[in-house]
């Protein structure tokens, strides 16, 4: 394998990107042709790399490096090979492709790690398929219940159906030994790098997420013979909550909130809405602030959906509390994007990541790479070259000395 990263990195991410289930787009979803397609892929440049590859059966594929001393501990780095949908081609694919490369310059170099190390391309973080999010690393965690695995997906194929049925193309992995640590390289997905002018930063923590789905029922009628005061528009319903969620967020200081899908029930132009279904996407570094807001946000919703005539319910499909990364494993990988670049930013991440699983078992570290306008979950999204080629060298010194607890 070429050591020429940058290249090796770019060509890689391209022929990742053109694997999607719905082209001119990009998206892959959780265990979808096209997320078979990928990890195909991604094994051969595992097997070229001198790994050893394995498949779980929530469909994880794990290149797996050996120590000589069996009972040795496991450090893991990775990231999802799964998208968002009409995706960029960095988001997910650029962990894993720099930890395949980082993992491929350790075996070239000869040298003998005290730890088994595990690279590995996690199947699901965007959670589209199933509006929940980490099912491939809380599976691989060990952190996915049975309660999980009801969700179902637009066909009615529940998480639980779609795992069972799922066939690994290679050999389910042995348990790994207890877990050092992981590490995470990733798309920075906002503009803080780019104003600071630099390639690297580090994640000291990573946002909470409450997910909802918030369903508002009415009454269908005839959008011609019914009079406005005798309505329950379950559609001008939502457009009033839809426009409460932008302005109550806009009034905090660092809460995002969201509403990403909207779906009519059975909608025609002549029809009033009887029944609308909108998700809700809310994130916070802090958790107490996200749970308040929620809870007041649906007691307004309550009021005013009321005054309309309208059902309100809400199902909460996903949360995830605000993550601290590792002092110990931030502390060392700051090192040697210091030595690199002279100064280490540290940043807090907006976004979700597998990282976020990983940590309920293990001390975990983000690597945040460039990323062109801060663009992320969009075609346009972008990093250079150079930028990967520097996460590759400072995870192969990272993942080469892992500060062992
Ligand atoms: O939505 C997120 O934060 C991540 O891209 N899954
Ligand atoms: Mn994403
Ligand atoms: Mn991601």
């Amino acid at each position: 394998m070429s050591t020429a990263p940058a290249h090796k990195a770019a060509e890689w991410l391209e022929e990742l990107g053109a694997i999607s289930d719905d082209a001119p787009g990009l998206t892959r979803t959780f265990l979808s042709p096209a997320l078979a397609r990928a990890k195909v892929l991604v094994a051969q440049w595992m097997q070229e790399a001198g790994l050893t590859v394995f498949e779980d059966k929530a469909g994880n594929v794990i290149g797996r490096l050996e120590c000589e001393r069996a009972i040795a501990g496991t450090v893991a780095c990775g990231s999802h090979l799964d998208t968002v949908r009409n995706a960029g081609k960095f988001d997910g694919a650029l962990g894993v492709v720099t930890g395949v490369l980082a993992a491929a310059n350790i075996i070239q170099s000869g040298r003998r790690l005290p730890y088994h190390l595990e690279i590995v391309a996690f199947s699901d973080e965007e959670g589209v398929r199933f509006q929940t999010t980490y099912l491939g690393s809380r599976y691989y965690a060990g952190r996915l219940g049975p309660t999980e695995l009801t969700a179902s997906d637009a066909q009615g194929t529940t998480i639980g159906e779609a795992i069972r049925n799922h066939s690994p193309m290679f050999p389910v992995p042995p348990p790994h030994a207890h877990l050092l640590g992981y590490v995470e390289a990733h798309i920075e997905q906002g503009p803080v790098l780019e104003k600071e002018n630099l390639a690297l930063g580090v994640v000291t923590a990573i946002a909470g997420q409450t997910r909802a789905r918030v369903f508002l029922t009415g009454k269908a009628g005839h959008a011609g013979t019914t009079p406005m005061t005798l309505r329950q528009d379950a559609l001008a319903g939502a457009a009033e909550c839809i426009l409460l969620v932008e302005q109550r967020a806009g009034n905090t200081s660092s809460l995002v909130a969201t509403v990403g899908e909207i779906r009519v029930e059975s909608g025609a132009s002549n029809v009033i809405p009887g029944s609308v279904e909108f998700t809700l996407d809310v994130r916070d570094a802090d958790n107490r602030a996200r749970l308040d807001f929620c809870k007041n946000l649906f007691e307004e919703f309550e009021t005013r959906m009321k005054r309309r005539g309208l059902e309100v319910r809400i199902e909460i499909p996903f949360v995830s509390p605000a993550t601290q990364c590792s002092t110990r494993l931030i502390q060392s990988l700051a090192s040697l994007v210091k030595k690199h670049q002279g100064r280490c930013p540290e940043l807090v991440s907006g976004a979700g990541h597998d990282a976020v699983a990983l940590s309920n078992i293990t001390d975990v570290a983000m690597l945040f790479v460039r990323c062109r306008d801060g663009l992320s979950h969009h075609p346009d999204e972008f990093a250079a070259p150079p930028d990967i080629a520097a996460a590759v060298d400072v995870l192969t010194e990272f993942l080469s000395e892992f500060p062992m607890p």
